[in-house]
Order: C-alpha cells, then sequence, then structure tokens
C-alpha cells in the first residue's frame, strides 16, 4: 500500500474512534471525505485559473493582460494529472459503500479510479511521449514518393497524402500512397513495437484499478461488463444497410478505376475504401452519386451572401440554442470569452476550440465561413451550453456521463443545422425541402460519410481491445487487424501481406489519444443518431411512416420539448450513469443502431432498389490476403 495511503486510513480511524465510541460512521466518514474533496476542488480552481490565463494571452495579442507569462498547456496538463493521481490514492481509502449521500458517493466512486493518469510518473511520461511518437506517423514528414527521398521534401499522411488521395483518379498513386505510409512508420518495426509498449502501459494503468482484463479500464466510464458486446450488436444492427451500401460502392469503384483489375470476390480494396471516406466533403465526387444530373443546390454562394461574417454564424448558432430553451449567452460572454483565432491557427480547416474555467466558460471561433463551419459551429456551441450547465455541479461530476456523450450532443445540432429545412429557415436555400432525387444524393453523401466511418471505429477499437486483453497474439496482430477488416467491413488490403507489417490506419494512432479515441467517435455518432431521433419525434417534425416529415430533414427548431430533453441532460453532468441519462431523450437505455436506420431509410430503400436492377450482390467473400509465415 502507499504510504499516504495508510496515512489516510489510520487518519480515518482515528478521526472515528476518538469520537464516541457509539459514533455515526456514516457521517464521520462523509465528513472527512468532504474535507478531501474539498481540497482538491481548491487545487481545481487553481488549474482552472491557469486555463484562463492561457486563453487571456492567446487573446491579448501577445500582451500578458494579468502580468507575467501564462503557464503552458504543458504545465496545466502535468497539474491535472498530479490533482488526479494523488486524489485517487486519498479516495482509494474511503468505504464507499459507507456514504449514505448518494452524489457524494458517485463522486467518490468516479474520481478513485483513473485510466492512463492511475500510471506512476514516470510510466505517465512515457505513454505521453509514445503518444506523441505515435501522432508523428500521422503528422510527421515521413513518406518519400519512390523511395527518392532526395528529389522533394518528405509527405505527412496527414494532410498532404491525405489530400492528395482525395483528388487522384489514378488507383496506381491511392496504392502507392498507401503503401508507402506503412512502409515508412513501420520501418525497422517501429510502428508495431511502438504500438506493443504502449499497450503494455495501457495494461500497467489497469492494475491500477485491480483490473484483470485491461479493457474494463478502457472502458472505465461507460461502466458495463463486456461493452464491446453492446457496440458489435449495433454494427449487425445496420449491417443489412451497409452491406446494401457497400455492394453500391463497389461497384461504382470499378466504373471509376476500369482498369484497376479489382478481385471479383465482392470486397473493397483498402486505398479506395479510404479514398471513398475521405471525399465525403468534397464536392467533386469520383465515385458515383445516385442521380449526377441531380445535383444539390450549391449553398456556398448563398451562405457567402447571407452569413458574410464568421460573427454572423456564431449567432446563428447561439441563437439555435437559445430558441430551444437552453442559456441565453449574457453580454460578459460575447465582450470577454468569445474572440476570433488568428487567420494563420489551424490551417484551412481549422476547428474552433471551447475552453472550460468556471465560473466562465470561452469559445475562440475559427474565422473561416462555409457550409461545413456552419454545422461544426452548432456542435460546438451545444459543447459552449453544456458547459454552461455542467459548472453548476461539484467538481468530478462536472463531466459528461460517459466519453462521447456531449459530442453526440453535438451532433444532433450537427445534423439539424444542415438539414434544407434549416438552410431555408436561414435564408440560404430557396425551398425547405430538396427534390426526392436531390434528396437521396444528400441522404448518400452523409451514408458515405456515416456508414462507412461506424464500422471502421469499432474495428480500431476492438482490435486495440482485443490486443490489450491478450485475445490477439503477437505474432497475429497483421492478419487478425485483416480478419477484423473482413468480417466487419468487407475491406480487403490491396496486396499481400504478412505478419511482419502492420497495416492499420491513421485514425487508428489519432483514436489511442483517450480524447479521441475510437471508442468516443463511436458512441457520438450512435448516440446522436439517437438522440436526434428523440429530439425529431418530440418536436413532432418527424413522424415514423410519413413521407412528408421524414427523419432527415428535420432541425427540431424553437422545440421547448427536444430543449428541455438537452437542457436535462446536460444539466446532470455525469451525477447518474449514462444509461439513465440518455434514457431521458430516448426511453432507451441501451446503444442502438436504430437512428441510423430510420435516418437512412429511404436510401436503404433505393440502394436494395438499385442493386437489384444492376444485379449487385451485397456481401463478400474475400480470401484472406494475410500470410502468418
Ligand atoms: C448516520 O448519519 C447519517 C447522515 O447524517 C444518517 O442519514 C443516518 O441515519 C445515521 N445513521 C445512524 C445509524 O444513526
Ligand atoms: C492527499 O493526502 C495527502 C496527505 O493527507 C495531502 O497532503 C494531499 O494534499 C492530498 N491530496 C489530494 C489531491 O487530495
Ligand atoms: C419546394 O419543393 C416542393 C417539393 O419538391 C415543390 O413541390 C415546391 O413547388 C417547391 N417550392 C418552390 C417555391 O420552389
Ligand atoms: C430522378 O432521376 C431519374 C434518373 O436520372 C429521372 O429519370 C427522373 O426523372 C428524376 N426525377 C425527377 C423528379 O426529376
Ligand atoms: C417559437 O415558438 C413560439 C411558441 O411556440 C412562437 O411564439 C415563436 O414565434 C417561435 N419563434 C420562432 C423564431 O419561430
Amino acid at each position: 500500500m502507499h504510504w499516504h495511503r495508510l496515512a489516510l486510513l489510520l487518519l480515518l480511524a482515528a478521526a472515528c474512534c476518538a469520537a464516541t465510541p457509539t459514533s455515526n460512521h456514516t457521517s464521520q466518514y462523509e465528513a472527512s471525505t468532504q474535507r478531501i474533496l474539498d481540497m482538491a476542488t481548491q487545487r481545481m480552481l487553481r488549474i482552472w485559473d491557469m486555463r484562463r490565463r492561457i486563453f487571456l494571452q492567446l487573446t491579448s495579442k501577445g500582451k500578458s493582460p494579468l502580468g507575467g507569462q501564462a503557464p503552458s498547456k504543458q504545465e496545466v496538463e502535468t497539474e491535472t494529472y498530479k490533482l488526479a493521481y494523488e486524489l485517487a490514492a486519498n479516495l482509494s481509502v474511503v468505504p464507499v459503500e459507507q456514504l449514505q449521500d448518494p452524489l457524494l458517493r458517485r463522486r467518490v466512486q468516479r474520481l478513485a479510479k483513473l485510466q492512463l493518469q492511475g500510471l506512476k510518473p514516470d510510466n505517465y511520461e512515457q505513454a505521453k511521449d509514445l503518444l506523441r511518437a505515435m501522432q508523428n506517423f500521422i503528422s510527421g514528414a515521413l513518406v518519400c514518393s519512390n523511395d527518392d527521398c532526395s528529389a522533394r521534401r518528405p509527405l505527412a499522411m496527414y494532410p498532404q497524402l491525405y489530400n492528395q488521395n482525395m483528388h487522384t483518379k489514378l488507383y496506381e498513386d491511392l496504392k502507392l500512397n498507401w503503401f508507402n505510409w506503412r512502409t515508412a512508420i513501420n520501418d525497422k518495426d517501429t510502428a508495431r513495437s511502438t504500438f506493443i509498449d504502449y499497450v503494455r502501459l495501457l495494461r500497467i494503468a489497469a492494475t491500477y484499478n485491480g483490473h484483470v482484463t485491461p479493457s474494463r479500464t478502457w472502458y472505465l466510464y461507460y461502466d458495463t461488463e463486456n461493452f464491446q458486446a453492446e457496440m458489435e450488436e449495433v454494427i449487425w444492427e445496420i449491417m443489412p444497410l451497409y452491406r446494401e451500401m457497400h455492394a453500391y460502392l463497389r461497384h461504382s469503384a470499378i466504373l471509376a478505376y476500369p482498369k484497376a483489375n479489382f478481385k471479383d470476390d465482392g470486397a473493397i480494396s483498402a486505398p479506395v475504401f479510404d479514398q471513398m471516406l475521405s471525399q465525403a466533403w468534397y464536392s467533386h465526387q469520383i465515385f458515383r452519386t445516385p442521380f449526377p444530373k441531380d445535383q444539390l443546390p450549391s449553398v456556398h454562394h448563398r451562405l457567402e451572401e447571407v452569413l458574410v461574417t464568421p460573427v454572423k454564424i456564431n449567432n446563428k448558432a447561439v441563437e439555435f440554442f437559445e430558441l430551444l430553451g437552453l442559456n441565453k449567452m449574457s453580454n460578459n460572454f460575447y465582450e470577454r470569452f468569445l474572440r476570433r483565432m488568428n487567420d494563420d491557427e489551424g490551417g484551412p480547416d481549422c476547428k474552433s476550440q471551447v475552453y472550460y474555467f468556471p465560473p466562465d466558460v470561452a469559445m475562440r471561433y475559427c474565422p473561416k465561413p462555409n457550409y461545413k463551419k456552419l454545422m461544426q459551429t452548432h456542435g460546438t456551441m451545444a459543447e459552449l451550453q453544456y458547459n454552461l450547465y455542467k459548472r453548476e455541479l461539484p467538481f468530478g461530476l462536472d463531466t459528461e456521463p460517459c466519453p462521447g456523450f456531449a459530442a453526440a450532443l453535438g451532433e444532433t445540432a450537427v445534423l439539424a443545422s444542415g438539414t434544407p429545412r434549416h438552410l431555408h429557415r436561414l435564408y440560404i436555400l430557396l425551398n425547405d425541402s430538396l427534390t426526392e432525387n436531390q434528396s437521396l444524393n444528400r441522404l448518400f453523401r452523409m451514408g458515405v460519410h456515416t456508414l462507412l466511418a461506424v464500422p471502421q471505429y469499432f474495428i480500431n477499437d476492438k482490435f486495440l481491445v482485443d490486443v490489450m486483453d491478450g485475445r490477439i497474439g503477437v505474432q497475429d496482430y497483421n492478419c487478425a487487424y485483416w480478419r477484423l477488416q473482413d468480417k466487419f467491413a468487407g475491406v480487403q488490403p490491396p496486396i499481400w501481406r504478412t505478419a511482419r507489417d502492420f497495416d492499420l490506419d491513421y485514425k487508428f494512432y489519432r483514436g489511442l489519444q483517450p480524447e479521441r479515441s475510437n471508442t468516443r467517435k463511436f458512441i457520438s455518432e450512435v448516440l446522436g443518431f439517437q438522440f436526434y431521433r428523440a429530439f425529431c419525434l418530440a418536436s413532432n417534425q418527424y413522424k415514423p411512416g410519413d413521407p412528408s416529415y421524414p427523419l432527415h430533414n428535420c432541425d427540431f427548431h424553437n422545440s421547448s420539448e427536444a430543449g428541455k430533453m438537452m437542457r436535462e441532460m446536460m444539466q446532470l453532468g455525469a451525477s447518474k450513469h449514462w444509461r439513465d441519462v440518455m434514457f431521458i431523450a430516448t426511453r432507451e437505455r441501451k446503444l442502438s443502431g436504430r437512428g441510423i436506420l430510420e435516418y437512412f431509410a429511404p436510401l436503404f430503400t433505393w440502394l436494395k432498389e438499385r442493386n437489384r436492377q444492376l444485379e449487385l450482390e451485397p456481401g463478400w467473400d474475400a480470401d484472406e490476403l494475410c500470410r502468418k509465415e
């Protein structure tokens, strides 16, 4: 036992027995627990103050408004880790079952268990280093074209190769980029061995919580036996729709790359699959949309006329939530805490950032107005609203109930703000609905984005967890990965691979960062559609079975019913189990594919019919292209 845990145990024991012999243990324990938490809250206040100073420094154009240098992000991170680590140790001796106050008990339960932060300082530093090294696989300039590094500067996977792949019309280029990046990062087994080192630390972190099965720590906040099974169920639920989409896209790929000589096994080659996903937002699609003659009306021009500045976009997003009956943003917020990012910051696709330092919340927004930003800003505003509610809760409960929950709520606003109905409200579209053909085009593009991504989040998550728990052996990593791609996605490597290769994609490495995990992405999409469905039913804009009120054109605008659900969920923070919180809106306590299936129902009908006409058989029966040796 750690020395200070022991010290505290003695302290608690002393407190109890020094009082009258018949003393009430519960109130004693509660009082001493409260003292520990109060002290921790004081320290958290200091960390919030550091964050506030960082925000102020960033937004004061170099001048330091409070005097002195603001702390670095690194310092904030270190202080946060120290607090979490010490606090968990101090709380680990609290007899939780003796606490009667349910909120107090829940705070202790959540703060006494840790994920990566349960590692000792040197291990924690090492984990951070490994994460940085693996992020460098993505953004480091590592890939030379044609093995020739002298001729041109090497390229990074993201954004350079990613952008190349998005635009190219040559399958050979896609394949080469696919191969070169994997060769570059796994030179001398680097990618695989870095990953193995990281998994070792994840396993150590799990022992902190006494978990024999490491994934229980990875899924800590889902608080569910075998959470993976629940995610897998969703995958099978949406599989019939996925298979139709897959068959249609495979057909489009054959048309787009007539010379590629794809195998006749029904699977999609990985580089082509990646390109399909990356094209979700791109207007010059290489793969055919259902009705090429009925292009979507261009919103770009009107958007620039109507929402000239990013400030106008912000205002519209703020208004969206105010009309739902959520917080009104104060003048103080506009004057002091809403700031524009610098033009050179974050590149052409910068993402707005939300800051949390109670009693205030702040936001820095990306100054580039376009359709995608319009939608994203609505998502960011949801996060801001969430922060305004959860700051009322005691430290430890002022978070989302499980990772991905807040993003799922954001997703509903993203979906709503992109509907023709909503764009019409903003005077960007002339009509509040599209023609049937256009509507299918739109659903199709949304479908490529969502339906292809969700199984990939699952595969990446499952691979990590199965490795962590020892269900996949070291010698089998690569082939096991391809078996998952085959089983859940119908994706194949473009060439023969071996057990010595390590073919995971860049999103896998990105998802190793806890705050961007593939689990979180999965939840935010799936739960996001579940919430969206619930809000749309509540607002009466979605009437199942009535084609005049389809789910995909609902913006639950000005709906106090939807707003009430959203507010109640946000106000609870982490004070209840996520299943109890989601129940408020969905009336169910489980993840389900229902939101996705109902949203894409017209697309599903169309795909089945179209695939039948084209005599495309959904599904795949691919040979394994990975050799164990
Ligand atoms: C002990 O104190 C708690 C809180 O003050 C109270 O709810 C509980 O009923 C008490 N138990 C006994 C046995 O007195
Ligand atoms: C943990 O307990 C030790 C010993 O009582 C104390 O010095 C320290 O401040 C506490 N830290 C936290 C974060 O509770
Ligand atoms: C709007 O779209 C609907 C359905 O496509 C159509 O019936 C109607 O005429 C359109 N209205 C305008 C003003 O274009
Ligand atoms: C939809 O597209 C199909 C195929 O291009 C075409 O035959 C049909 O007339 C279109 N429908 C409408 C209402 O324009
Ligand atoms: C919102 O709804 C209320 C009452 O339901 C109505 O009075 C108001 O005009 C609506 N506002 C907008 C902007 O639609």
